[in-house]
């Protein structure tokens, strides 16, 4: 290693730094950088020649590889459909969201379709591991269970017995001899993820590596093996409540973004298969400061419902507390109502929050935020069978959005009558529900609220 080599890694980015500092400059958080071992010496001068490795061409005569269903659909869908032979997968999430358990079920259910599975915990006991299969009634499907952290003889049980599919459980506690840094540090999860994403490709198993991601990023966070990795999904999901998201954030094999939705029971994880009529609330009562947004997740329309409260602060700096949405965006929506209608929320706390406990990403949620903002703030009822959607920009015009007609549809699917969306929304006129076209976001405040 040559001298200026860095050596400090930031445990929430795997950024390189060259010296300690309090903050990381490439992701922004405080307090992450730690000294690291140095990842490997490498080759003492690139000056020697190394062997011409062989090329072919783009062409193939074979099929792309099956798909292997995991008989649990929201889980394949999010995979792309299915598990593809040899990929490597990471799946992130707060620890106690129900990853461990997801994966007992999916390697249970793998295995009842006749491949081989075997499913290795580096945190917990066999016994414990047995005990939550018994617990989910999973203790009959043929799955090999091992209990081991030292990565060499897991890599050498792997090649013994070259299963379909290896979930390693967790990747944080996985260590290799070679490496002399303490397991759960930057370095170590990066060898040992390199080590097992290496193996997958060569010996065609496909594997899964669980990765603990903290808020404050203490432990090492996944990031650093996001790239190595073809599928990244994170489990998501607040844990008061029992719903859970699994996103793929990063898909080689499939769209990114899609989503499955769970449930967690007293009996694991259940699917649930028609998520709008879950995250929408007794919709019987019109309430103040709830709004429908009809969004996309992946591929597929799922209906949230928005709520605000705007009440009077006692505070200097008044209060945006958000639940599920960005609070950027909810700054620049303010900022909108108050520069392009006149509606200022200065002196008001609002507290924003998607129901349910999804996360919503898209910028087609901000009318649906806005309508939420001003109906909590009119103290004015939104019509119960209305759904809201499109982009405010920040003149104050409403902009279409992508697939208007697939929310359109899901939302009549589940009783809406009428559609708020921007003007020049690509309907295709086949729908039944009425549409209350807006070109901007003064028509809309003019239309709901009376002049503002
Ligand atoms: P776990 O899968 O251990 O989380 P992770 O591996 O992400 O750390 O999930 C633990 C939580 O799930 C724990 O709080 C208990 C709850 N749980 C249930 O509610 N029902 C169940 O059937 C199981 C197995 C766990
Ligand atoms: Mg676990």
């Amino acid at each position: 290693m040559s001298k200026s080599s860095p050596s400090f890694t930031c445990t929430a980015c795997g950024a390189a730094h060259k010296k300690w500092q309090g903050r990381c400059d490439a992701c922004g958080a405080w307090n992450t950088i730690v000294e690291e071992a140095p990842l490997s010496a490498g080759p003492k001068s690139l000056g020697a020649k190394g062997r011409t490795i062989p090329l072919t061409d783009l062409a193939t005569e074979e099929d792309p590889p099956p798909r292997a269903s995991s008989g649990i659909d929201e889980l394949d869908r999010v995979l792309g459909g299915g598990l593809v032979p040899a990929s490597a997968i990471l799946v992130g999430g707060d620890p106690g969201i129900g990853k461990s358990t997801l994966l007992l079920q999916a390697a249970a259910s793998f295995a009842r379709t006749g491949l081989k599975i075997l499913y290795i915990s580096g945190e917990e006991a066999a016994a414990q591991v047995r005990m939550r299969a018994q617990r989910l009634g999973l203790q009959d499907a043929p799955v090999g269970l091992g209990a081991e952290t030292n990565l060499r003889d897991i890599l050498t049980t792997l090649d013994a017995e070259r299963p379909a599919l290896a979930i390693i459980d967790s990747i944080q506690t996985m260590w290799l001899d070679t490496v002399e840094a303490a397991p759960g540090s930057v370095s170590q999860v990066r060898a040992a993820a390199h080590e097992l994403v290496t193996f997958a490709k060569k010996r065609g198993v496909a594997v899964v590596l669980v990765g603990h991601v903290t808020k404050e990023g203490q432990i090492a966070g996944p990031r650093v093996v996001e790239h190595m990795v073809d599928t990244v999904l994170y489990f998501e999901g607040e844990r008061g409540h029992q719903f859970r998201i699994l996103r793929a954030v990063k898909n080689r094999f499939g769209p990114a973004d899609e989503i499955g939705v769970f449930e967690m029971t007293g009996n694991g994880l259940a699917q649930v298969t028609n998520p709008s009529a879950l995250f929408l609330s007794d919709r019987d009562r019109p309430a103040p400061g709830s709004a429908v947004f009809a969004g996309i997740e992946g591929t597929r329309p799922v209906l949230t419902e928005i709520q605000a409260l705007v009440a009077p602060s006692t505070l200097g700096t008044p209060r945006r507390t958000v639940v599920g949405l960005d609070s950027g965006r909810l700054s620049t929506i303010l900022a909108v109502l108050e520069a392009r209608c006149g509606i200022p929320f200065t002196g008001l706390d609002v507290f924003l929050n998607v129901a349910g406990g999804l996360r919503v990403n898209e910028p087609a949620a901000d009318l649906a935020v806005a309508a939420a903002l001003l109906s909590a703030r009119e103290d004015v009822a939104i019509p119960p069978d209305m759904v809201l959607f499109g982009e405010i920009s920040l003149s104050g015009a409403l902009r279409p959005v992508g697939q208007t007609e697939n929310r359109l549809k899901e939302a009549s699917k589940l009783g809406f009558q009428q559609a708020t969306l921007p003007t020049g929304s690509k309907t295709a006129g086949g729908t039944d529900m009425r549409l209350r076209e807006m070109p901007d976001l003064t028509a809309f405040v003019g239309e709901m609220f009376g002049a503002g």
